[in-house]
C-alpha cells in the first residue's frame, strides 16, 4: 500500500508546537517580509506566511516595493531591517523581477536574520555539515521524512533540480542523513536512469507530470516539490496517479511540500529570534 505524506497534517502539528515553544519561551520573534512587484503568486505566498506568523505568535510586517523598484532600492530596504533590532528574521520573496540582482540581494541579508537560508554563509555551513539556517523547504521536506520515519542512512537518493532554494540545500540535508546523494540536472544524461536507481526521489523542476512510472524504481518514496498549472489545475512535477501505484509512500500536491515550507519558516524565525535574544538557538 502506498502511504500517502501529508503534508497538510504534519505541518499543522509542528505550528502548534512552534506555538506552544514561543509561548513558554517568552519571546515575540519578528519576521520583515519583503515583495517586489504584483506577481499574484508571490503575493499569496507573503499572504501565507504573515498568516502563519499570526496563528504561531510571530509579529510580522511587510515590505513591499514597486515592480519597477531599483537594486539599490531594494538593499536599502534589506539594510533598514538589518539594522532594525525589532526585527529577527528577513525573507525577500523569490522569484525577484528581471533587471533586479537577486545574489547581491541575498548577499546583503544579515546571515543570523537569513531565515531563508540562502546567504552563501549559511549555505556554506549547511554543506559543511554545521547548519544554521537551512532553505525551508528542503528543511520541511526532511521534517516530513523524519514524521513517517523514512529511513535515510544508507539510502540512495537522487534530487532533481540544483537551485538555491531547493535542490542544493535538499542533496546537503540528505546528505548530513547519511544518504548516498545524486544530484541532477537539465544536462544530466540519461535522467531516467539515474532516476530508476532513487530509494528517495526529491523533484524540483517545475514541469508538469515530467516524472513517469518509467523513471521510478518500485518502492521509492518520491517527493514531489513541484508547483505547476495544469488545464487550470495545480499539479506537481509527478504524475501523481500513474507514480503512486509505484511509490511507497508520496507528497501530494497540494498538500504535500508546500505547508511544510512555511511551518519551517516560522521554527526558523523563532530560532533566529533566540539566537539574537538568547545568544543561543538551543
Ligand atoms: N512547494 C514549495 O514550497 C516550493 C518551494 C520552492 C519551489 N517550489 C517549486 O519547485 C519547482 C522548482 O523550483 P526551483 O526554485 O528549484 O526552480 P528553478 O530555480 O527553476 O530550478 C529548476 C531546476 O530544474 C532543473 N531542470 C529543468 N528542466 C529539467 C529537465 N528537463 N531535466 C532535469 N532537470 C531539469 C534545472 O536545471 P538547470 O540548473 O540545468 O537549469 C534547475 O536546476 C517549481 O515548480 C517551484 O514552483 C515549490
Amino acid at each position: 500500500m502506498t502511504t500517502i505524506l501529508d503534508g497538510k497534517k504534519c505541518s499543522e502539528k509542528r505550528l502548534e508546537l512552534t506555538k506552544e515553544k514561543i509561548e513558554e519561551s517568552g519571546l515575540y520573534p519578528r519576521l520583515a517580509t519583503v515583495i517586489v512587484g504584483s506577481d499574484p503568486a508571490s503575493q499569496m505566498y507573503v499572504r501565507m506566511k504573515h498568516k502563519a506568523c499570526e496563528r504561531v505568535g510571530i509579529g510580522s510586517v511587510g515590505i513591499e516595493l514597486p515592480e519597477d523598484a531599483t537594486t539599490d532600492a531594494v538593499l536599502d530596504a534589506v539594510r533598514r531591517l538589518n539594522a532594525d533590532d525589532d526585527i529577527n528574521g528577513i525573507l525577500v520573496q523569490l522569484p525577484l523581477p528581471k533587471g533586479i540582482d537577486t545574489e547581491q540581494i541575498i548577499d546583503a541579508i544579515s546571515p543570523a536574520k537569513d531565515v531563508d537560508g540562502y546567504h552563501p554563509e549559511n549555505m556554506g555551513l549547511l554543506f559543511s555539515g554545521k547548519p544554521r539556517f537551512s532553505s525551508c523547504t528542503p528543511k520541511g521536506i526532511m521534517t516530513l521524512l523524519e514524521e513517517y520515519q523514512i529511513p535515510l542512512s544508507g539510502a540512495r537518493a537522487v534530487v532533481v533540480g540544483r537551485s538555491i532554494d531547493v535542490g542544493r540545500p535538499m542533496a546537503a540535508l540528505l546528505l548530513n542523513a547519511d544518504a548516498t546523494v545524486t544530484i541532477c540536472h537539465s544536462r544530466t544524461k540519461d535522467l531516467a536512469e539515474e532516476l530508476k536507481r532513487a530509494d528517495i526521489l526529491v523533484s524540483a523542476i517545475g514541469k508538469a507530470h515530467f516524472i513517469t512510472p518509467a523513471m521510478v524504481k518500485q518502492g521509492a518514496v518520491v517527493i514531489d516539490v513541484g508547483i505547476n498549472q495544469l488545464d487550470g489545475k495545480l499539479v506537481g512535477d509527478v504524475d501523481f496517479a500513474a507514480v503512486s501505484g509505484i511509490a511507497s509512500a508520496i507528497t501530494p500536491v497540494p498538500g504535500g511540500v508546500g505547508p511544510m515550507t512555511i511551518a519551517t519558516l516560522m521554527e526558523n524565525t523563532f530560532m533566529a529570534a533566540k539566537e539574537q535574544v538568547c545568544g543561543s538557538a538551543e
